[in-house]
């Protein structure tokens, strides 16, 4: 059964839910779904909305509209009548939105079709993980701009390509296709077309929901705070969150089961 949920709302948002999935589109195609003020600030709302109702879903995949891009960036046009204080603003804006990705207690799939360029790269980079598309193209092109990546691509992208490819990738503007980007682990998987894209999102969000739900948001939690952390720093609360998940239902029902050799049943706390 497909639900319509929250889409009247937002101009350039199109959210659908489906079998305790959500799959949530960026609606500008015209614009190659380009991140201007108002698509950012709806996108805050949506997920700010999603974190503070009751999530009735399991898992949301994050793609934007048409077949020729993911986001081409953050709107071009729209920053170059800004000024020092709006930029800032902007990028804080920008920032909310990736923040509030990392915040969601779900997980997060970015299916990348098309192009995803400086802001549209960082926001692939505040999802859990991203599949791609065969023509999906990856860039940090700001300083083409006089620009620098401003929605986490300075501190993200590194963390996950390496500090030296990630300084080559901004410093140059260059590109990456599909293949590229899972050959530096940027990209897990590479899938013929949208379709198959889309569906291979669902199909690993519906394995992932096989497993406790607690214990997949405690996980995510963990290990998003690890990034900020000194390794010592980053065990001392694994080792915490490690200890406080043996009293959630579902880590003694998942460790039962195991021992009485049958499927778990998860709550989810
Ligand atoms: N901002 C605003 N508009 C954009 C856009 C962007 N980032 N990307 C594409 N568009 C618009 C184009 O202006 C065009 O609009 P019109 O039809 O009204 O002229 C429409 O989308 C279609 O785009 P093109 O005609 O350019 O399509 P193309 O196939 O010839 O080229 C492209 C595609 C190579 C992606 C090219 O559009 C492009 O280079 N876009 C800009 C990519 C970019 O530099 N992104 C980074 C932005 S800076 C940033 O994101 C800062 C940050 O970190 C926050």
């Amino acid at each position: 059964m497909e639900k319509d949920f929250m889409t009247t709302n937002f101009k350039n948002l199109n959210y659908i839910e489906q079998e305790n999935l959500g799959i949530l589109t960026i609606d500008r195609e015209k614009k190659l779904n380009a991140l201007d003020v108002e698509v950012l600030m709806e996108l805050r709302d949506f997920l700010e909305e999603l974190m503070t109702k009751k999530l009735s879903i399991k898992g949301l995949i994050f793609t934007g509209a048409g077949s020729k891009a993911f986001i081409a960036g953050a709107d071009i046009a729209s920053m170059s009548n800004m000024e020092e204080k709006d930029g800032e603003q902007f990028a804080s804006l920008g920032q909310q939105v990736t923040l509030l990705f990392e915040a969601l207690p779900i997980p997060v799939i970015a299916c990348v079709n098309g192009y995803a360029l400086g802001g549209g790269c960082e926001m692939a980079l505040a999802c859990d993980f991203i599949y791609a598309s065969e023509n999906a193209l990856f860039g940090l092109p700001e300083v083409g701009l006089g620009l620098i990546p401003g929605f986490g691509g300075t501190q993200r992208l590194e963390n996950v390509v390496g500090r030296n490819f990630a300084r080559e990738m901004i410093y140059t503007g260059r590109s990456i296709n599909a293949h590229e980007a899972r050959e530096r682990g940027l990209v897990n998987q590479v899938f013929s077309d949208k379709e198959a894209l889309i569906e291979a999102g669902k199909k690993c969000l519906k394995e992932i929901m096989q497993k406790s739900p607690h214990a997949i948001k405690v996980a995510k939690k963990v290990m998003n705070r690890g990034n900020d952390l000194t390794v010592e720093e980053g065990l001392s609360i694994e080792r915490q969150k490690f200890g406080s998940i043996f009293s959630s239902y579902d880590m003694k029902e998942g460790t039962k089961a195991f021992v009485e050799k049958r499927k778990p049943e998860f709550k989810g706390n």
